[in-house]
């Protein structure tokens, strides 16, 4: 069954920002067209352009479903594309005691942190964390979410890392992809950060591979948790079994991480709010996307990333919540635009830009989502409201109905 979406008032095709590879993007990049039409065949957008072009074959079809968009916004779904959505528990304890003054690497270092979270979701069956996977995963898809990326690092063993890559491949709705993230914190039965990385290189990785669990390896690489060589190693051992990499990277010190990323060819360095002169140059200058995750910083009470800086250098960024319940408890992706507006000094195109296109390159789908194009995957957001009142009003639920490859995912618009 074909569905035609007919008269939609503004359509954003984001056509140019994806032609730029989501760099330097500007306002005219966002591709705004007034009066236009959009055929989703099966999984893919089949034709899109002025309501008055539109073929006169293509409106008689049979099977065609016509929904009428008069007065609507149309864009494509936004790609989420840094979430840690499996877990059990919460920290909520934690952020009181970092908001009495102890840092977030002493709450780890006594046993707290994501070894806290790691000891819950140990304890958790599958299917409870399928379930509640499935809750987030609807919450975001109800914020207009037509792909979305989910990390394991919450088991940190063989056994744990399965289960949680497994919960996440039971969600249902958006495209998810899963990244495995085991090199996220020492678990207790290991001493050393090499000792660790060994094994996952020798034992984990190689049934993740088989059993198609995750197609990308991503380290946190920081002071008091995994150091840049032994990491840069290790991700070079995932690169030679066909995994791509990413890395977590100068969050909370300049530790090396994001010079390891553009070293090896990262899809993208994430956090990367520490970064000097040097590192934007390098960064900008690679194909390594920068992941800026401002709520993150917000709740860690850090300063923001050099957003500006990174964006006139010629980065591309991409924007995402980074959901975890340690540093991140917030599934708000309102609020990270409004974040990067308010604090890092980003436009709203580039905003937008950078949630559709920034955020597809990262995740190497941009052949398939991010831009509203003939061929391309039917990912599609619709709202009520004016283009320009996105990532502004917090807070507010925006009616909207959403398509994640052909398939109606969300409706509130009715
Ligand atoms: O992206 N930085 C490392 N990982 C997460 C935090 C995870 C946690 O605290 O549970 C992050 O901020
Ligand atoms: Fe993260």
């Amino acid at each position: 069954m074909s569905v035609l979406l007919k008269n939609i008032s503004t359509l954003l095709t984001l056509q140019g920002a994806a032609a730029k590879g989501g760099r330097h993007v500007k306002e005219e990049d966002l591709g705004v067209h007034s009066d236009q039409s959009l055929l989703i065949e099966k999984d893919k957008i089949a034709w899109v352009g002025p309501t008055k072009k539109l073929p006169r074959e293509l409106a008689k079809k049979k099977t065609l479903r016509e929904i009428n968009m008069k007065g609507k916004t149309v864009l494509p779904g936004l790609v989420e594309s840094h979430t840690h959505l499996v877990f059990a528990g919460d920290r909520a304890a934690e952020f009181e005691m970092r908001n009495q003054g102890v840092s977030y690497q002493e709450i780890a270092a006594r046993g707290g942190g994501i070894l806290s979270t790691m000891r819950n979701t140990r304890k958790a069956s599958l299917a409870d964390l399928a379930k509640s996977a499935q809750e987030r995963a609807d919450n975001f898809v109800a914020q207009g979410v037509t792909t979305l990326e989910v990390k394991s690092g919450y088991g940190l063993s063989l056994k744990d890392e399965v289960k949680m890559l497994q919960a996440a491949q039971k969600v249902t709705g958006p495209r998810t992809l899963n990244t495995f993230l085991g090199a996220h914190a020492l678990p207790p039965e290991f001493k050393t950060y090499e000792a660790y990385l060994d094994f996952l290189a020798s034992d984990v990785l190689p049934v993740i591979k088989k059993k198609k669990l995750a197609t990308r390896v991503d380290v946190f690489i920081e002071k008091g948790f995994f150091p840049p060589e032994a990491s840069e190693k290790y991700l070079r051992q995932a690169q030679a079994m066909g995994f791509e990499v990413l890395v977590h990277a100068d969050q909370l010190s300049l530790s090396g991480g994001s010079d390891v990323a553009v070293r090896i060819g990262a899809l993208s360095g994430d956090h990367l709010l520490q970064v000097t002169d040097s590192e934007i140059r390098k960064l900008a200058n690679s194909e390594t996307t920068c992941m800026l995750l401002p709520a993150a910083d917000l709740y860690m009470k850090c300063k923001y990333p050099p957003a500006r800086q990174m964006i006139d250098a010629g980065s591309r960024v991409a924007l995402a919540t980074d959901f975890n319940p340690g540093s991140s408890p917030t599934q708000d992706v309102n609020l990270v635009g409004l974040l990067a507006r308010l604090e890092m000094k980003m436009s709203l195109p580039e905003v937008i830009a950078a949630y559709t296109v920034g955020a597809a390159h990262a995740l190497k789908l941009h052949k398939e989502v991010g831009s509203l194009e003939f061929g391309k995957s039917a990912d599609i957001m619709c709202i009520e409201s004016d283009w320009r009142t996105l990532f502004y009003n917090v807070g507010k639920t925006e009616k909207k109905l959403v398509f994640s490859r052909g398939r109606k995912i969300f409706d509130s618009l009715k």
